[in-house]
């Protein structure tokens, strides 16, 4: 039996069937590369020393993914296909509903067709909005996300509770990411993001390594320690390794629909994560302070004691196995 990852040439993908592979599973992966690179499947096997089957697909083309289900023995999915970049969503949101949602509601009607009842779903902390309560447990409120983006996973979320609502035979596990970065050690798998990168990790790395000229930090004036917004942090492959620790749950309970929040419980700001970044690695980060980001919020990070008890899972990687892991991916790949 096999378990089929959708977007697995992706950043968390990618990482996942290392981890995957590891643990002595068997994969499927299905990818369209509209945000991944072919190399990346080259490099899990060059990791693992294992091959898997891969197929080029999108998976909201349905005869195709019905074909994948033909040709192989499914019997868990794990849902990493999407787009996933806040500022663009804003400014496609079409797109990201009908690539996010819909692609998962072709993905979900097909494994019913097939009977296949255990998913694993890529969420995001943007399911809680501007959270109401720091540290974020799992029963926060969710809703009032601040882009398109962040309403996909809420909506899919719903998808689920409902499909599970209507048939309890379902094994599903909602995973909740803080903030992924990082890269496996080895620098053959990292975050590619298109164009210039949203995202904080990716951006100090290459301002470090002179590809950009200096990070602009997005506001110092939020009610945190030192004005600059505070987030979760969380290795990559630490998260990966809780993508394994959910099936292991799924595989033990049979059914049911879990949610788990997959952080460290630690907030770090902007100005940590430069500082963290230059001591770990020797080099400068140049930045300016500038206006704020529209949509973003202050503070955001977990409270992961129920993955804990449940999955047996937290986050064993540091903040500079962070910087240093994605500073080793872009001295081998920039
Ligand atoms: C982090 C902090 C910025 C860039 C988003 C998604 C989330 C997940 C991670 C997919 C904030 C500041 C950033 C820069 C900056 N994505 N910043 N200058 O917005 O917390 O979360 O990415 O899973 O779902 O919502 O991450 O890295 O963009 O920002 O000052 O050039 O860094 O203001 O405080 P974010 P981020």
């Amino acid at each position: 039996m096999a378990v089929l990852v959708t977007g697995g040439a992706g950043f968390i993908g990618s990482h996942t069937c290392v981890e995957l592979l590891n643990s002595g599973r068997d994969i499927v992966v299905i990818d369209d590369f509209s945000n991944s690179k072919p190399q990346a499947l080259d490099a899990i096997k060059k990791i693992t020393g294992k091959d898997f089957k891969f197929y080029e697909i999108n998976y909201l083309d349905r005869e195709k993914l019905e074909k994948v289900f033909e040709e192989n023995r499914i019997d868990s999915v794990l849902n990493f296909a999407g787009f996933k970049a806040v500022g663009e969503s804003t400014a496609k949101p079409i797109e990201y509903y009908i690539n996010n949602v819909s692609g998962a509601l072709v993905l979900l009607d097909t494994m019913k067709k097939y009977g296949v009842k255990k998913f694993v779903f890529s969420s995001s902390a943007t399911v809680y909005g501007d959270p109401k309560t720091i540290p974020i447990t799992e029963d926060c409120p969710t809703g009032g996300t601040t882009n398109p983006y962040g309403t996909t996973k809420l909506f899919i979320e719903q998808i689920l509770k409902d499909i599970y609502a209507s048939d309890n035979t379902w094994d599903i596990a909602i995973l909740r990411y803080f903030n992924p970065v990082g890269a496996h050690k080895s620098g053959l798998i990292g975050e590619e993001p298109k164009g210039r990168p949203n995202n904080l990790m990716p951006f100090v790395a290459r301002v470090a390594a002179g590809i950009l000229d200096e990070l602009s930090v997005y506001g110092n004036d939020y009610n945190t320690p030192d004005g600059t917004g505070v987030r979760d942090y969380i290795h990559v492959v630490d998260l990966a390794k809780g993508h394994i620790k959910a099936l292991e749950k799924l595989d033990k309970e049979q059914k049911g629909l879990y949610i788990y929040n997959l952080g460290t419980g630690t907030g770090y700001s902007v100005l940590d994560m430069v500082k963290a970044f230059e001591s770990s690695t020797g080099k400068k980060v140049a930045y300016k302070i500038v206006d704020r980001r529209p949509g973003d919020i202050a503070m955001c990070y977990a409270n992961p004691q129920k993955a804990k008890e449940e999955l047996g899972w937290s986050a064993e990687l540091t903040i500079e196995d962070m910087c240093k892991d994605s500073w080793n991916y872009i001295e081998k790949n920039s």
